[in-house]
């Protein structure tokens, strides 16, 4: 315990150069300095360290694996599989994945959450090393999980901020070096309404200036929600208006952009909408929606996949970087369900499964991968070779609702 609390050091690199930014009363250290006419003033600042983690995970061709669901969104995906959930098999599993052979070729960053970030795995060796000794960036979920915002009836609040500048110290000496905050949007009459978005928009960016103060890179993610009957010209103005709020926030909170991912939503229609637009309308949709609202000074975008099916999110993905004009950010994945449920499926808890299902994550990783590179073609699928994957297995689970209140 003595030696992870001493803090983790990322392969080649000093913990000085991964951009602990000293505390913001010190910042004219590392904040530039410009002329505004009557003086001189602070402007948002590059953190230097915080860029190059920013990039290291999503160099070219790579990608997040989102493992930080909570207790209870893994019991519910481990149980609607009869698998038991307990400490053990949660590490079990996470173990799992971290370990399947070559996954850093396509993994830049995994995000933890508290449990796992402090479980060894079964050699006795903390599961954030296994991730670190192999070249893959270790981050935390910090939200504390969505709440009910007063006096906006259906909606919800991110909620974690009190107390974060203490946890995110912790989880820095942990190892952690990128964290992520989950805010969610819901379509439906009326919704969200401004005061919903404001609200979350706000609590992103103070998350995201506390990160980079205990120097970890902030994913800022804003989802709006599949769930619901709207057309994807719904989703894509109320996604348009949200990444707005949340940008404008950013600026006033001062938090470098270089120093940050964005993890938003793709524009798709409702998961109840009767039309379901083709994987080009998503991806022109979700590029505009992007190029409207996004500042190129943002390294990455990491696409969540909110319950899409696991080739699908592939594909669109793949169509994304596939199009022309203008994509001053790196556009991969940050996916939980759409990069895990293949793998869940096939390991099923079975210690003799874990070859057959890693092959499959490796799979699923290595299209995602090709995909974030728009080189991804549906004979990748078939190809039996490409990651020695079996035949892929049939799911027959109904999907969980993306409206659990913790990931
Ligand atoms: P999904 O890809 O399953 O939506 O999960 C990503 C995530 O991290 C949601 O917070």
């Amino acid at each position: 315990m003595a030696s992870r609390r001493g803090g983790t050091i990322l392969p080649g690199a000093s913990r000085q150069s991964l951009g602990r930014a000293p505390p913001r009363q010190l910042s004219a250290q590392w904040g530039a300095l410009r002329f505004i006419g009557d003086g001189w003033e602070e402007h948002m600042p590059t953190m230097p360290g915080l860029d190059q983690t920013a990039r290291a995970i999503v160099a070219d061709g790579k990608g997040i694996l989102a493992a930080d669901e909570t207790v209870s969104t893994i019991t519910k995906r481990l149980t609607a599989r009869a698998i038991e959930s307990t400490s053990d098999s949660r590490r079990a599993y996470r173990e799992m994945l971290f370990s399947t052979p070559d996954i850093a070729a396509f993994i830049g960053g995994v995000i933890l959450q508290d449990e796992t970030i402090r479980q060894d795995s079964s050699t006795g060796i903390p599961l954030l090393e296994l991730l670190v000794g192999r070249g893959i960036i270790p981050g935390i979920k910090v939200d504390t999980g969505v709440h009910p915002l007063a006096g906006a009836p259906g909606e919800f609040v991110a909620e974690g901020l009190d107390g974060l500048r203490a946890r995110l110290e912790e989880y820095h000496e942990l190892g952690a070096r990128f964290a992520k905050w989950r805010a969610v949007f819901i379509i439906r009459d009326g919704l969200p309404t401004a005061k919903c978005i404001h609200a979350n928009a706000h609590a992103l960016a103070r998350y995201a200036a506390l990160c980079q103060e205990q120097g970890l890179v902030p994913i800022v993610e804003p989802e709006v929600l599949m769930e619901g009957a709207h057309a994807l010209e719904q989703c894509e103005d109320v996604t348009g208006r949200v990444l707005q709020a949340v940008f404008n926030e950013l600026f006033d909170a001062q938090v470098s952009l270089e120093g940050m991912l964005l993890k938003p939503n793709m524009v798709t229609a409702g998961l109840r909408c009767a039309r379901q637009a083709s994987v080009d309308e998503v991806a022109e949709a979700t590029l505009r929606a992007l190029t409207r609202h996004v500042p190129p000074a943002v390294p990455g975008v990491v696409f969540l996949s909110g319950g899409q099916d696991a080739v699908l999110a592939t594909e669109h993905l793949n169509a994304i970087n596939a199009l022309g004009g203008p994509k001053p950010w790196k556009l991969s994945f940050s996916y939980g369900r759409a990069l895990q449920d293949e793998a869940m499926e096939v390991w099923r808890g079975q210690r003799e499964q874990v070859p057959a299902a890693q092959r499959m994550f490796h799979h699923r990783a290595g299209c995602d991968s090709a995909a974030a590179l728009g080189r991804y073609s549906g004979d990748m699928e078939g190809e039996a070779g490409f990651a020695g994957a079996a035949e892929p297995p049939s799911i027959h689970h109904e999907p969980d609702s993306t409206l659990h209140t913790q990931h």
